[in-house]
């Protein structure tokens, strides 16, 4: 039997509940969010599409009540303010840190050997405040934003390749930020072979420009930010932990070492099992990778500096 808890039933979560549930990814999806009814209203909503679908997974939707979230093998924490057009993710800090420690304090009350998936933004810096705080092994923190961001850089490579979606692959590590993330175009591939293979230097940049505002660019069609692609890629995550499927996925980790750094939560590729994080890939990056790596890390280490400012550390 498995469990996983959303916190925050808005659009990410919600979203993101709604396909582990129709997935069976686990038995039991528990929604919980501060706005009276919202999670009631939502998990009813979805166990009425049951018999339309053809799951049949336990959806619970509670208000503040964390005794309904207990013993749960899995909990996303999408909970906080999104963006809103022209503003960066790091402007959310000081709203959602606060948010963050709470529910994450409430969670290990009651699941305490629970894996967490952060989702909440400034993602990388919401993972390293969950990391400092939860007291749980570094392996049962995962930020959820390279899985996003990767199927990002996907979408623009299809269609700059003028290529079906599903013959490429490619992945983003380092910060999810607009100017922290660092689509790899040197490891992307169509159909096994190298991208700059067939398309121009100037195109691949382009598809690199587009990935890193991939978020901005929602966030500005839509007035708030997106929704279907990050509860799928949180769902992804969350499927690969409670099927044990052992998926490579860029995921925000705690690293020690690795990389060359320490004390910092950022994206790297990481194999993804029934204990969390369960290796820590170390991939040979090029010297201009290098280099904006270690910009990236160094601007997430900014932000998480802020949580001392603000006494959220
Ligand atoms: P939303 O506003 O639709 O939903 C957030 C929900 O959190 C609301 O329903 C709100 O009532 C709830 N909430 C606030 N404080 C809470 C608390 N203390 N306990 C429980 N629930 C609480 O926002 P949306 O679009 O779902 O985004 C959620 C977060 O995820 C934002 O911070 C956003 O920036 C982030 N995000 C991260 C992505 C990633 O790849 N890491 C992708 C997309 C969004
Ligand atoms: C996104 O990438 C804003 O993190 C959010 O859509």
């Amino acid at each position: 039997m498995s469990k996983v808890t959303v916190v925050g039933a808005g659009n990410v979560g919600a979203t993101g509940a709604n396909i582990m549930a129709i997935k069976e990814v686990a038995n039991e999806v528990v929604l919980i969010d501060i706005k009276e009814g919202l999670s009631e209203g939502k998990a009813l909503d979805m166990f009425q599409t049951e018999t339309l679908l053809d799951f049949d997974t336990k959806l619970t939707g509670v208000t503040n009540d964390y005794k309904a979230t207990a013993n749960s093998d899995v909990v996303v924490i999408t909970s906080g303010i999104p963006r809103k057009p022209g503003m960066t993710r790091e402007e959310l800090i000081g709203v959602n840190a606060g948010i963050v420690k709470s529910v994450v304090s409430s969670i290990i009350e009651h699941s305490p050997n629970a894996i967490l998936v952060i989702v909440s933004n400034p993602m990388d810096t919401m993972t390293y405040l969950a990391a400092k705080t939860s007291g749980l092994p570094k392996n049962h923190i995962i930020g959820m934003g390279g899985a996003l961001d990767s199927s990002r850089f996907k979408c623009y490579l299809s269609k700059a390749l003028n290529a079906n979606i599903n013959d490429i692959d490619g992945m983003v590590i380092g910060g999810h930020g607009d100017t922290t993330m660092l689509p790899l175009v040197s490891k992307a591939s169509y159909k096994g072979l190298p991208v700059c293979n067939f398309a121009s230097k100037e195109t691949l940049d382009q598809v690199v420009a587009d990935t890193m505002v991939g978020g901005a660019t929602l966030t500005k069609l839509l007035g708030t930010s997106a929704w279907y692609a990050p509860g799928a890629a949180l769902a992804m995550v969350v499927e690969s932990i409670l099927q044990d499927q052992k998926k490579m996925i860029p995921s925000c980790v705690y690293l020690d070492g690795e990389y060359g750094l320490n004390d910092i939560c950022i994206g790297v590729p990481a194999v993804i099992g029934r204990n969390g994080v369960e290796k820590i890939v170390e991939i040979e990056l090029n010297e201009e990778e290098k280099a904006k790596f270690a910009a990236s890390a160094e601007a997430v280490a900014k932000t998480n500096a802020i949580l001392k400012e603000i006494n959220a550390l």
